[in-house]
């Protein structure tokens, strides 16, 4: 093991929003960056950017988009061409795009809740109507996971009250941590042949797969599906540079891909050069050894964590995430029961001083659930739960 994700670092030093954003003494487990350092190859990486010291505008170079072609080759066997690779900002900006060339005012946007909040707000940024499919919850004793309703799948997607232009879908997904199967992922593509609709398809957590799971592309479930998807993908929560804003649409079809570059020209939308730069790096290979201890810590914190809401937290039940350093618990037993009242980030603040999302900004099915990020030193979780389990006391 060479790297040492025990280390606690102190990111209140920082203008970190997860670590700043509560009363110092409340532990922020909610915000999905993860308390570790970067790869030591991305921070040499830009180490030497700025001992340059020159820090002007730069292109994103074709050579960092051949980079993200390659990665997609070798880890999915995708075969794309640097011209199909976009850089955009950030997943945000770039579904937010998709719906501004897929979508006129009025049409509808599915999504399948409970889901990644920013999904909920396309809406209003672009004067379109959110279709839910809502996830169906599977309990099995204390631990749970999501499933595809394709009855309210199909209804979401053919329903009266808008035409659907864009399905917007979270692969793996946030916050259930499920990685959709081949045969899911055919029939949604499936239904959004027969609608017409295009996918745009965030998977910016394909690379955080536990325990060896397999991520396939929607956009490679046929030459049809490549036609019709925007892919976005980053290095940002993998190797956790975040706040550099760099992150990237994969789009085959080239008029689909000539309307989203001209959004983002109208737009004046240009990407971060230190990004560019942590990209570059992220996507070379030369950081595998890390994300692979990486995984390995993170499997054995989603394991902790599973672990410790069994033994020590009746009345929570949690999801066993395929990916992700999130786990979502259900502490909707113990608000029927009257033992939790009001919204849960604050019960858990108050009664516990420790800081989860609320279950309910995830929108319909979030209602008593709140998310965990496990993505921190096992120190810092350890205390997380047992500040859970004081406020459940
Ligand atoms: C599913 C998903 N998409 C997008 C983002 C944010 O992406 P960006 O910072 O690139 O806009 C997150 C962050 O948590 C996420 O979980």
């Amino acid at each position: 093991m060479t790297a040492n994700f025990d280390e606690i670092l102190d990111r209140r030093a920082t203008n970190s929003v997860k670590w700043n954003a509560f009363a110092e003494d409340v532990l922020p487990m909610w915000v999905a960056d993860m308390d570790f350092a970067a790869p030591p190859a991305i921070l040499g990486a830009l180490h030497g950017a700025i001992g340059h010291g020159v820090l002007g505008y730069e292109f994103a170079q074709e050579s960092l988009m051949e980079s993200v072609a390659k990665r997609m080759q070798k880890l999915n066997g995708w075969e794309l061409t640097a011209e199909d690779v976009i850089p955009i900002p950030g997943l945000v900006t770039g579904f937010n795009i998709a719906a501004r060339i897929t979508c006129k005012p009025g049409d509808g946007i599915l999504v399948q809740p409970p889901v990644y909040y920013p999904f909920l707000n396309v809406q209003e940024n672009t004067g379109t109507v959110t279709q839910l499919a809502e996830l169906k919850k599977v309990t099995h004793g204390r631990t749970l996971h999501h499933e595809i309703d394709w009855d309210v799948f199909e209804g979401a997607a053919h329903s009266n009250d808008a035409k659907t232009s864009m399905f917007l879908l979270c692969h793996p997904h946030n916050p259930t941590g499920t990685v959709y199967t081949d045969e899911e992922l055919a029939r949604m593509v499936e239904i959004c042949e027969r609608e017409d609709i295009i996918i745009c398809s965030d998977e910016i957590h394909s690379e955080l797969l536990l325990d060896g799971n397999k991520h396939t592309p929607i956009a490679m479930v046929s030459p049809e599906a490549a036609q019709r998807t925007v892919t976005l993908i980053a290095a940002s929560k993998t190797f956790n540079v975040a706040g550099l804003f760099v992150g990237f649409a994969i789009i085959q079809n080239p008029e689909l891909r000539e309307r989203f570059t001209t959004e983002l020209a109208k737009l004046t939308i240009h990407t971060n050069s230190l990004g560019h730069i942590a990209s570059q790096a992220a996507f070379s290979g030369e950081c595998d050894s890390w994300l692979d201890e990486l995984l390995v810590y993170l499997a054995a914190n989603r394991d902790f964590v599973v672990e410790y809401v069994e033994k020590n937290l009746p009345g929570v039940r949690v999801s066993v995430p395929d990916a992700t350093f999130l786990a979502w618990l259900d502490c909707s037993e113990l608000v029927e029961s009257g033992k939790i009242e009001g919204p849960l980030q604050d019960f858990f603040i108050e009664n516990g001083k420790v800081a989860f999302n609320e279950g309910t900004s995830f929108g319909p099915g979030g209602e008593g659930f709140v998310r965990l990020n496990f993505g921190c030193p096992r120190e810092t979780l350890v205390e997380a739960l047992e500040r859970m389990k004081t406020a459940l006391a």
